[in-house]
């Protein structure tokens, strides 16, 4: 059946559908129970698997090419030359590891968490391990095809994928994915503004894609910091097995209601059927409560303040979508890179003296909060004028350099340092130095 499709379907779901066979056909005691095997399986798991299955189908039989992404990548073949494996992190389902390729870099590995919670609560269910691990497979396999249908910078890219049947009693599946490190969202709240602002801003834009997705409007049905990892500074997702493109089936707006433990929103069941946005609206309320509440409104420029409490009113009573919380987030963003958001103040940068073709050597000096470095007091800064309002607030600050170093919106970090010694020749830099302290200084020196 899958050669007479052939023609529409690409190599990847294809690729899906073969394991997908391999997983039915039950090599060695496998199967779904039926067909003599010693241990049939109970009907209410026998159902499950199959659901499961038609979800899988749907899902990897629905598309062609477009979007997908290249069949190839890394293998079974990769996957037994790699080293340095060590268990990275775990969920209900899967178990996630770190290995180092031959050729070089590393990757994560997503695997059946055989001893996981979905296993186990299966088991003492149904009372059968084989089965039940099978099911958490078909989990597995569902994101495999998922990640490979959904290409998007805030979604884990996945590397390649091993379904391994060569053993007697059933199919391994595993996913190679790009290696990321777990959300810490503590360590999260001590780095600036800046930071998290670009957090919050990686997650609306998938949410965007989630809402406009290829497969049509995706839900996270457990959104959860969890199921994001930091790729190089980057939120993304890696959680995705438990996702649904169906929106609420419904015959009136009753039947639409959006539950969360704190809040209920009634939501209008369209002419269709189906609960208007309530994907889009479910993805937008979790996103508002898991992750904007905490990153966005803390130390934030004062004057961008009330631009986020906007953002954080209107997503917490779902009064804005998520093509309007974008677009909220991106006047944000415009505000911030131009320096619009800095309120007029009188020339603070007369009060220094600007020393050109001299720089200061790099040293441990006085730190700041949210430095960008652990050495000194390294901030992201609009300008010299902004430079030189900070190293007024700032007892310690006596000079500053704007650095060639750029944040991600390609504001440049100044340095502030605590002394005037230590200049060196640096023909593209610029020191200032506080009049005072220049004048202080001299004095002492007297
Ligand atoms: N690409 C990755 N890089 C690093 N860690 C990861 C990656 N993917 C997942 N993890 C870690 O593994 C944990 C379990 O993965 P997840 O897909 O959430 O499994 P489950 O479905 O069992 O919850 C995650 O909470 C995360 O900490
Ligand atoms: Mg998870």
């Amino acid at each position: 059946m899958a050669a007479a499709r052939g023609a529409g379907l690409s190599a990847a779901a294809l690729l899906a559908l073969l394991a997908l066979l391999a997983l039915t056909a039950g090599r060695g005691g496998g199967g779904e129970g039926q067909r003599g095997s010693p241990h049939p399986l109970p009907p209410g798991l026998r159902e499950e698997l199959r659901q499961r299955r038609r979800d899988l189908r749907r899902l990897a039989g629905g598309g062609g090419e477009e979007g997908e992404a290249a069949a190839g990548g890394l293998g079974c073949g990769d996957l037994r030359l790699v080293t340095g494996v060590s268990v990275l992190g775990w969920g209900f389902t899967k178990v996630v590891s770190r290995a180092a390729l031959a050729g070089g870099g590393a990757v994560a590995l997503k695997s059946v968490h055989g001893a996981g919670r979905e296993v186990r609560q299966c088991v003492q269910r149904y009372g059968a391990p084989a089965g039940c691990r099978r099911l958490a497979a078909y989990k597995l396999l569902k994101e495999v095809t998922l990640l490979r249908r959904l290409q998007h910078p805030g979604i884990v890219q996945l590397r390649g994928q091993c379904y391994d049947n060569s053993g007697d009693a059933e199919i391994r599946v595993t996913a190679i994915l790009e290696l990321g490190s777990p959300l810490e969202m503590i360590q999260l709240l001590q780095t600036p503004w800046e930071e998290r602002f670009k957090i919050c801003l990686s997650l609306v834009k998938l949410l965007f894609y989630l809402a406009h997705s290829p497969l049509g409007s995706i839900v996270l049905l457990d959104f959860q910091p969890r199921q994001f990892v930091m790729v190089d500074g980057n939120l993304k997702v890696t959680d995705i097995d438990d996702v649904s493109t169906e929106e609420l089936s419904c015959k009136e707006d009753k039947d639409c209601t959006l539950d969360f433990p704190t809040k209920s929103f009634p939501l209008k069941c369209s002419a269709v059927g189906k609960c208007e946005g309530i994907n889009e609206k479910k993805n937008l309320f979790n996103a508002y409560r898991y992750f904007f509440t905490y990153l966005l409104p803390h130390s934030a420029p004062p004057a961008l303040r009330p631009f986020l409490s906007d953002i954080l009113n209107a997503t917490g009573d779902l009064r804005y979508g998520i093509n309007e919380t974008l677009k909220a987030f991106e006047k944000v963003l415009h505000l911030y890179k131009s320096g619009l958001y800095l309120q007029k103040r009188p020339l603070l940068l007369e009060d220094y003296i600007s020393l050109k073709g001299f720089r200061m050597v790099e040293r441990e000096d006085y730190k700041c909060w949210p430095s960008y470095s652990h050495l000194g007091c390294l901030l992201s800064v609009h300008g010299a004028e902004e430079a030189a309002a900070i190293c007024n607030s700032q007892m310690q600050c006596q000079s500053f350099i704007i650095t060639q170093q750029r944040t991600w919106t390609g504001r440049p970090l100044a340095s502030f340092q605590s002394s005037l010694t230590d200049l060196i020749p640096d023909t593209s830099a610029v020191v200032y130095i506080k009049r005072l302290a220049s004048s202080e200084e001299r004095l002492q020196r007297q």
